[in-house]
């Protein structure tokens, strides 16, 4: 297949570069700042020369956003929004456009859509969607409408010839240098990874290999289009999640932060708190209904087998 890749230099796209690749697929990364010749350059919101990419390809992944990992501010979370939804936009522009259009565009949202909650799960049947909760920061409801327009930015492209399939992803661990397991196994190895503001609240994540796993389901899959969410089965409370994280590492001690402590760590390293405190309790209903199966659907175990990995190196 000829997979295009539109904000594919990052985290989750150089895992999908890596297994897409290595299965002997033909990758292109569309990037603002493009080094060797599988990148292209583009600038994620305006049409070029990149098009002549998605024109024939099988399947375009879009993956562009500027970065949540930030602090937000007003400016950021325009930075955020319009990142996300101009690149869907162009996307939709681009594949409207071509003579042989890809036959899937998977588009990258987010299970943050969900409402912050605790009594059940979220899935796509009779999920909530968030952005209504009350005792919550209000900018809370902002990265719910950042994911709204993103998905609506989508569903509103004129690509009558292409299957749409928008992404829920929960958080995506993997061994790699700067992603989030790593950011959080060092907070565990240094004794810091305990429970954060009470540790209630739920924390969905899914194993890279059941990431590329799933991809690889929603290409093949021709009946399933739409809003697809991308967790494992078994979301846990963030103190039982950093629990198990410390069992993986070996690290007996987990200090505690109260609800300051982490608003003070995440103004140091430049990131937010609604990264730690939202309550994401994201399962993958639609996934799960259509036959997939997971490699590591509980986190002790897919912690250990990504523990293992990063000590081999
Ligand atoms: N990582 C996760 O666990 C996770 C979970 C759920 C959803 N997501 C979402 O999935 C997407 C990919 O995640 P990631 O972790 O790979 O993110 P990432 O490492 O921050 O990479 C995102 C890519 O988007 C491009 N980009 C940044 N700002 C842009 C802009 N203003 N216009 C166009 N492109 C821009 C960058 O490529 P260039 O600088 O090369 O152009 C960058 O490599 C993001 O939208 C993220 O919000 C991630």
């Amino acid at each position: 297949m000829k997979v295009v890749i539109p904000g594919g230099t990052g985290q989750i796209g150089r895992i999908l570069d890596r297994t897409l690749t290595a299965e002997g697929h033909d990758v292109v990364l569309l990037t603002r700042s493009p080094r060797g010749e599988r990148q292209v350059h583009w600038d994620g919101r305006t049409l070029g020369d990149w098009i002549g990419h998605v024109d024939g390809s099988d399947v375009v992944i879009n993956l562009a956003g500027r970065s949540v990992s930030c602090r937000y501010t007003a400016e950021n979370l325009e930075a955020m929004m319009s990142s996300r939804v101009e690149s869907a936009r162009v996307v939709g522009e681009a594949i409207a456009e071509a003579a042989r259009p890809p036959r899937v565009w998977l588009q990258m949202s987010t299970a943050t859509i969900y409402a912050h909650r605790f009594d059940a799960a979220n899935d796509e049947y009779d999920g909530l969607i968030g952005g209504g909760e009350h005792g919550v920061p209000g900018y809370w409801a902002y990265s719910v409408e950042i994911a709204k327009n993103w998905e609506a930015a989508q569903e509103r492209a004129a690509t009558p010839g292409t299957r749409k399939v928008a992404l829920r992803a929960a958080m995506v661990m993997s061994p790699d240098r700067g992603g989030v397991f790593d950011v959080l196994s060092w907070l565990a190895r240094l004794g810091l990874g305990g429970p954060v503001a009470g540790g209630e609240q739920y924390v969905s994540w899914i194993h890279e290999r059941d990431f590329t796993r799933a991809i690889r389901f929603l290409i093949e899959r021709d009946d399933v289009a739409g809003a697809v969410n991308l967790a494992a089965p078994h979301p846990l409370p963030q103190r039982e999640f950093m629990r198990e994280l410390r069992s993986a590492w070996r690290m007996p001690l987990g200090l505690p932060a109260t609800g300051w402590m982490a608003e003070l760590g995440a103004f140091v390293i430049r990131s937010d708190t609604e990264l730690l405190r939202k309550s994401r309790r994201v399962t993958p209903g639609r996934l799960t209904d259509a036959g997939f199966t997971f490699l590591h659907p509980r986190w002790g175990t897919a912690a250990a087998d990504l523990t293992a990995r990063r000590r081999r190196g």
